[in-house]
C-alpha cells in the first residue's frame, strides 16, 4: 500500500459501503464522488449516488434528470438529488404532525409560528439532512452495497457528523421526560380511578425510532463508512484539511485517502505556469509531510471543467483501482 496508510482507518472485517466526499467550495467533491460513484458501479457494486448540492451539478455530471429519490442513472448505478430547504420543510411537518396529538388545540397556532422559525433556524437543514442520511444508510446493504455521499462543504459536513450522538442524547433525554410524564399520568389516572387505557403515545414511539436510527447511522459510520477529504495544493486548504482532519478524529468517522484535486501541469514553455508549480511542489512537500498518515491521490486539472459522462469515465479511469475504501 502507498506511503503511510493511515492506521486510523481501521474497519475490521466490516466492508466499506459508505463514502463521503468533504472539502471546501469547489475542489471537486461531487465531480470526485460522481467518478468514485461510476467507478465502483463498474466494479459491479449496485452503487447509489447522493448529492445535496442544490445546483443539480450532478444532474449535469451525468446528464441525467434526477429526483429526490434513487433514479437510474447506468449499469449497477443510481443517483438522487436531496433539497436540503424542501427536506428542512417536510422534516419539521413531520414534528407539527407528531406535536399535534400531544399538544391542546389552544396552543397550536404558537407552535405554528414556532416551526415556521424553526425552518430557518441555523441546524434545523443539517437536521433534517442528517434524517435523511440516516434513513438512505437503511437502504444499504439490501438496495444498495455502497452509498456514495457528495458532502457540502467541510464545516456543515462535520457538524452533521457529530449530530448522531448530540441527537441521540437529546432524543434518549427527551424519550426519558416524556416517560416519566406518561407514568405521572398513569398515577394520577389510577388516584382519580379512571380506567380509560392509556393512548398510545406517538410522540414516543417516533422519538425511540428516530433515536435507534440515529445509534445505528453513527455506529455505521464508524465501521463501514471512510471520509475522503479533497483539497487542492494551496495554503489555505492544507490548514483546512489538517483542521477537518483533527475533527474526524473526534468523531470516530475513518479518514480514507486524501484527493489532491486540480494540479497544475508542468509546463516549462510559460513562467506563470512554471513559477504556479514550483509553489504547488512546495505545498505538495507540505502535504506530503503534514498528512503522512494518510494515503494521498493525486489528481491533475484537466484542461476543461469536467461535465458529462464521457468526461467522467475518463476522470474516473485516472484514479488508482484500489480497494475501494483506502
Ligand atoms: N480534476 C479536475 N480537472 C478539471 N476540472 C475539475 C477537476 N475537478 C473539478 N473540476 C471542475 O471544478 C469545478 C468544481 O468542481 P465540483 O463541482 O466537483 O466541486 P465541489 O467541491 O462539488 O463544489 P461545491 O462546493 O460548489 O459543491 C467544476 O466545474 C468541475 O468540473
Ligand atoms: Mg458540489
Amino acid at each position: 500500500m502507498a506511503a503511510g496508510h493511515g492506521d486510523d482507518h481501521a474497519h475490521g472485517d466490516l466492508p466499506t459501503r459508505f463514502y463521503l466526499f468533504g472539502g471546501k467550495g469547489g475542489v471537486g467533491k461531487t465531480t470526485l464522488a460522481a467518478a468514485n460513484a461510476l467507478r465502483l458501479a463498474a466494479q459491479g457494486q449496485r452503487t447509489l449516488l447522493v448529492s445535496t448540492d442544490p445546483a443539480h451539478s450532478v444532474s449535469d455530471l451525468l446528464e441525467s434528470k434526477l429526483t429526490d429519490e434513487p433514479t437510474p442513472a447506468g449499469d449497477n448505478l443510481w443517483a438522487m438529488e436531496i433539497d436540503p430547504q424542501a427536506d428542512a420543510e417536510a422534516y419539521v411537518a413531520g414534528i407539527r404532525e407528531d406535536a399535534r396529538t400531544a399538544v391542546s388545540k389552544a396552543v397550536l397556532p404558537a407552535l405554528d409560528r414556532h416551526l415556521k422559525l424553526a425552518v430557518q433556524a441555523p441546524g434545523t437543514a443539517e437536521s433534517a439532512l442528517f434524517d435523511r442520511f440516516t434513513h438512505i444508510m437503511t437502504w444499504c446493504p439490501d438496495r444498495f452495497d455502497a452509498v456514495v455521499f457528495d458532502t457540502a462543504p467541510s464545516g456543515h459536513t462535520l457538524r452533521l457528523l457529530t449530530l448522531p450522538s448530540m441527537l441521540g442524547a437529546w432524543v434518549e433525554g427527551l424519550a426519558g421526560q416524556r416517560q416519566k410524564v406518561n407514568k405521572l399520568q398513569g398515577m394520577w389516572r389510577n388516584m382519580a380511578g379512571v380506567q380509560e387505557p392509556e393512548r398510545e403515545d406517538r410522540v414516543l414511539a417516533r422519538l425511540r425510532q428516530r433515536a435507534e436510527r440515529f445509534a445505528t447511522a453513527r455506529q455505521r459510520l464508524h465501521g463501514e463508512a471512510v471520509f475522503h477529504p479533497v483539497m487542492l495544493a494551496e495554503r489555505l486548504p492544507i490548514e483546512e484539511t489538517a483542521r477537518v482532519i483533527e475533527q474526524l478524529r473526534d468523531t470516530h468517522i475513518p479518514v480514507g485517502a486524501i484527493y489532491v484535486n486540480r494540479l497544475w501541469p508542468a509546463d516549462t514553455s510559460s513562467a506563470f505556469v512554471t513559477e504556479r508549480v514550483a509553489q504547488q511542489d512546495e505545498y505538495l512537500a507540505e502535504i506530503h509531510t503534514r498528512f503522512a498518515a494518510h494515503r494521498r491521490i493525486e489528481v491533475a486539472q484537466s484542461a476543461r471543467d469536467i461535465v458529462g459522462r464521457d468526461q467522467l469515465r475518463a476522470l474516473a479511469a485516472r484514479l488508482p483501482s484500489e480497494p475501494p475504501g483506502h
